[in-house]
C-alpha cells in the first residue's frame, strides 16, 4: 500500500527516451498513471486532477524546450506536488531542471522531488546508446522508493536543483532533418511533428527552418527511415559529441 494510488505524467518525449525514463519511475510510484502527452501538435495539457504529478522533458542545450514550458505554464498547481525528471544524452543538462522546477512552482506546484536521468542522444544515437538500461532502471526505481519514503515521512521542505539564473541563452540552430528520395509522401511526420513545422508538397516533406526545434519527432516517426539530418549537421554533431561514446554520465536525484 506504500505506492501513490494514481499520478498524470507529463512528458514531452519526441524520440521515446523522455517517456521510457520516467514510465520507469511512475511504475515503482504509483498504482495507475494517466498519461498526458505534452507533444501533441496545437493541444493545451489537461488540468492536473490528481494531488501528485510527474514530468519529464528532455534537455536541448542545456534547457527545456519552449514549446514545453509554454504548455506547463498553462497549468493550474493550487498547491498540488510534483517530481520532475529532465532527461538528457550524456552530454550536459546545465540549467533544464531548475528551469523546469522554477516553471511549476510559478504555476502553483510544490516540486518534492527532481532527477537529472540519462537516455540515448537523439541526434547522436552512438552517444549513452540503449539508455536507459537495467542499471539506470534499478536507480530510477529506488529513486521512487526514496520519494515514497519522505512522503511517508511527512515530507520536507521543496528540492533544490542545480542550474543558473539567468538560463542559458536557448538553442538557436535554423536547420530541419530533410527527406530522402525514398520519402513516400505518407504524412506521418507531419502528424508526429510537436510544432506543426511540417507541410507536405509535391508529395514529400518539407519543413519550416523557423518552426523546426530540432526534436527529432519525425525522424523516429518515419517508416521509410526517409527522414534524416542533413549531412552537415549530422556530421558536426558527430564531431561534438563523438568523445561522449565511451562516457557513461550517472543519473542525479535530489529529495
Ligand atoms: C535539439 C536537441 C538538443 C539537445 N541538447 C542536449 C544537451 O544540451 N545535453 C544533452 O546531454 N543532451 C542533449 N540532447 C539529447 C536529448 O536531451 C536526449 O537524447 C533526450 O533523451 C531526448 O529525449 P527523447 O528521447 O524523449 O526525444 C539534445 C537533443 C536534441 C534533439
Ligand atoms: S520538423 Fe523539426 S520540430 Fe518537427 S518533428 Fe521534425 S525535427 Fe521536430
Ligand atoms: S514519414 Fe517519412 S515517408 Fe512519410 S512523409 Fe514523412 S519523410 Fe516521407
Amino acid at each position: 500500500m506504500r505506492m501513490l494510488d494514481k499520478i498524470e505524467f507529463y512528458y514531452f518525449s519526441p524520440t521515446g527516451g523522455t517517456k521510457k525514463a520516467g514510465q520507469i519511475f511512475c511504475e515503482g510510484f504509483a498504482k495507475e498513471t494517466v498519461f498526458r502527452d505534452l507533444s501533441v501538435q496545437g493541444a493545451e495539457a489537461a488540468q492536473t486532477e490528481s494531488e501528485w504529478i510527474v514530468v519529464a522533458a528532455p534537455v536541448f542545450g542545456g534547457r527545456i524546450p519552449g514549446v514545453v514550458t509554454e504548455k506547463l505554464k498553462k497549468l493550474h498547481g493550487e498547491g498540488k506536488k510534483a517530481v520532475t525528471l529532465a532527461v538528457y544524452g550524456n552530454r550536459a543538462y546545465e540549467d533544464a531542471l531548475l528551469e523546469l522546477n522554477q516553471t511549476l512552482e510559478g504555476q502553483g506546484f510544490r516540486v518534492e522531488a527532481s532527477a537529472a536521468l540519462i537516455a540515448q542522444h537523439s541526434m547522436a544515437p552512438e552517444v549513452a546508446k540503449g539508455r536507459p538500461d537495467e542499471q539506470d532502471r534499478k536507480e530510477i526505481l529506488d529513486f521512487a522508493e526514496n520519494v515514497l519514503d519522505k512522503i511517508k515521512e511527512g515530507l520536507g521542505t521543496p528540492v533544490k536543483a542545480p542550474g543558473n539564473v539567468p538560463y542559458k541563452a536557448a538553442m538557436n540552430m535554423p536547420a530541419a532533418p530533410v527527406s530522402l528520395p525514398s520519402c513516400t509522401g505518407c504524412g506521418t511526420c507531419e502528424k508526429a511533428c510537436p510544432t506543426g513545422a511540417i507541410v507536405m508538397k509535391d508529395g514529400t516533406a518539407a519543413a519550416d527552418l523557423e518552426k523546426c526545434i530540432l526534436c527529432m519527432a519525425c525522424t523516429a516517426a518515419c517508416p521509410e527511415h526517409a527522414r534524416v539530418l542533413p549531412p552537415p549537421l549530422s556530421e558536426r554533431m558527430e564531431q561534438m559529441l563523438g568523445a561522449l561514446k565511451d562516457v557513461r554520465r550517472e543519473n542525479e536525484f535530489f529529495l
